[in-house]
């Protein structure tokens, strides 16, 4: 089989003796190009190399010019930085004792699966060479997955890196700037999730398939998303089977095996099978991790679609059945939701769990909703409220006399929002870009029939406020509305002004409405509105009520107000910022009707 670059195995040779690497390269000539033997004389010169480029496998010296420096040192470096480099030890000299512990303390630690054997070279080195490095290359050959599709999803990562960024501690290397190690970690990462089995069980005759292609998405985390269709084939046994669909999550390793730690311990064994994706495999290499999920739907060719798009679907239509059902599911089968946890503050839920900075958020958000008024000039306007040097927040003014008023995160200390909240396992991120509904249409008619709702990505799942899930929908279901606006104001960068206006009064409608819902929902006053919006909003709160049969307005704002205020924080278009204003002055003017 011809060897791409990717598929490579590299070695780096650490030794200050300078005749090694050739020793080494001639011992493996029979491999042919699949081996690159690669020189640093010094453990500094190692560290460059290594940041450059991944090595599979690295043979360090453990004596350099008598000293115990640079095996143990670039050792050190391997470990701290996160490589999955493997290595092996060699040396020419007996060990000296006080070397002994210093070795045993190196390579004994959690990372001792990194050691992959010693070398002594007094012994006959060539045979040495050829047995265990040789045996690494075998092993390195025999896990080959044949793979399709590598280059755009390496440009993908590569685009991304300024997010991988934020995510190393000091000692952590940056994702490798060429195309050519980012598929090369791709390819080891593949290896590891497609091709190795558990622990020490061994492989028999098979071999992996994978063909990747690219997802479509607007994610603000730093990993990408890829169909990963995987056959499995065995020799002289032709397989033209279509191939087994999963999906391919891959981004920062640390983020990588957070969210599949929380897999392990919330959902594999909290959550029916048949209501989520299956987590098959998980595993990093250098500073790349990766995920591989069963597929969210799919079987007997029926549609999969987000329930972000469905909302926007039935809203047009009016025919909101499946919202609806979607909508309700999981606090109808109260899946993550019986299982009680230990009071948190919801605002320190925020900042740990979500990682998110409230005021930083809200200044943000307010930064970038006064750019837009500014550009778009007439409507709505805009008014700072200030206490002396104090900001709190701004005011926008409709047409028809209508005020948003959006508080300032210092203004929520009302005192009349919940601070510490009941919890439960919840899922933690569940907009409707993370609830996958299967359905097939019926024929004539053309309505759905849905199969299966089933939930992705639990990179936030853990304890958390009990109402977090549906606060996650409510906003889906604002930003289907915004989506909707966007469809029927057809406009530019900059609307005319008889379309600001009109956009203004449809704020001030949403503000009356939200109004309206809530009061219905929670104090049991006046009617539902009936917009389509409102009629989603009323059903998943009617439901939510009925799981927790105790839940109240107070602590339903306190999920909701502070959300509401981190999505102002995100990139969002111009009339999603704007709903998302509307849905938040609704709920400040609830908060300040709270009885202290
Ligand atoms: N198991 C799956 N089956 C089908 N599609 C999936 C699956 N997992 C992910 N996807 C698709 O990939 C997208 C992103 O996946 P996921 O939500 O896990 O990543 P993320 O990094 O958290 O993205 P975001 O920031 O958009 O939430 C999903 O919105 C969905 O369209
Ligand atoms: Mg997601």
């Amino acid at each position: 089989m011809p060897t791409t670059d990717a598929q490579t195995f590299r070695i780096l040779v650490v030794d200050d003796e300078p005749d090694i690497p050739g020793i080494v390269r001639q011992n493996l000539i029979t491999f042919g190009d699949q081996v690159r033997v690669d020189y640093a004389a010094d453990a500094d010169e190692a560290s460059a190399m290594l940041e450059a480029s991944l090595y599979d496998l690295a043979l360090l010296d453990i004596y350099g010019k008598g000293k115990l420096n640079i095996g143990n040192e670039v050792y050190r470096r391997i470990d701290t930085g996160g490589f999955a480099t493997r290595v092996i030890l060699m040396t020419r000299f007996v060990l000296k004792q006080e070397d002994a512990p210093k070795l045993l303390q190196l390579t004994g630690g959690p990372s001792a699966w990194r050691l992959a054997g010693f070398i002594d070279k007094n012994a006959s080195l060539d045979a040495e060479i050829r047995g265990k490095v040789g045996q690494e290359v075998e092993d390195f050959r025999a896990r080959e997955a044949k793979i399709a599709g590598i280059d755009p999803l390496a440009r993908e990562i590569g685009r991304r890196r300024y997010r991988y960024k934020k995510k190393l501690t000091a000692d952590q290397h940056l994702l490798r700037k060429s195309q050519t190690e980012i598929c090369t970690e791709i390819d080891r990462l593949l290896r590891r999730l497609y091709v190795d089995l558990p622990g020490a069980l061994q492989r028999r005759a098979s071999r992996v398939h994978v063909e990747l292609t690219a997802m479509e998405r607007r994610g603000l985390s730093a990993a990408v998303v890829a169909n990963a269709t995987v056959n499995v084939s065995f020799e002289k046994l032709s397989t033209d089977n279509a191939g087994h669909k999963t999906v391919l999550k891959i981004g920062p390793k640390a983020d990588i095996f957070e969210e599949a730690g929380r897999f392990f311990e919330y959902v594999r064994f909290g959550v029916e099978l048949a209501d989520r994706v299956e987590l098959l495999a998980v595993a990093g290499v250098d500073t790349l991790g990766g995920l591989v999920y069963s597929f969210a739907g799919g079987t007997y060719k029926n549609e999969l679609l987000a329930l972000d798009e469905v909302l926007i679907e039935d809203m047009q239509s009016g025919d909101l059945q499946t919202s609806k059902e979607a909508l309700r599911s999981f606090f109808t089968s109260k899946i993550w939701y019986a299982v009680e946890c230990p009071p948190v503050g919801v605002s320190e839920y925020f900042s740990e769990n979500y990682k998110t900075d409230l005021s930083r958020s809200y200044r943000d958000g307010e930064e970038e909703l006064l750019k837009l008024v500014d550009r778009w000039g007439a409507w709505p306007r805009v008014v700072r409220r200030r206490n002396g040097q104090e900001d709190l927040g701004v005011v926008l003014k409709t047409p028809n006399g209508a005020t948003l008023e959006l508080p300032d995160v210092s203004v929520l200390g009302l005192g009349r929002l919940a601070h510490n909240v009941d919890t439960c396992l919840i899922h933690g991120d569940m907009h409707g870009g993370n609830v996958m509904i299967e359905c097939s249409r019926r024929e004539g008619t053309g309505t759905r029939k849905v199969h299966r709702t089933c939930l992705i990505d639990f990179r936030s799942t853990g304890p958390g406020p009990r109402c977090m899930d549906a606060v996650a929908l409510e906003s889906s279901i604002r930003l289907a509305d915004a989506g909707l606006m966007t469809e029927r104001f057809d406009v530019g960068k900059t609307p005319p002004e008889s379309v600001q206006s009109e956009v203004a009064d449809y704020l001030a409608h949403c503000l009356g409405s939200e109004l309206a819902l809530y009061r219905f929902v929670f104090l049991g006053v006046g009617e539902p509105p009936i917009d389509h919006w409102t009629l989603l909003a009323v059903a998943l709160l009617e439901e939510l009520k009925n799981c927790f049969g105790d839940l109240e307005l107070r602590e339903y704002l306190a999920c909701s107000i502070k959300y509401s205020i981190r999505s102002l924080g995100f990139p969002l278009n111009d009339f999603a910022r704007l709903r998302i204003s509307a849905w938040l002055a609704a709920l400040y003017v609830l908060a300040r009707e709270l009885p202290s």
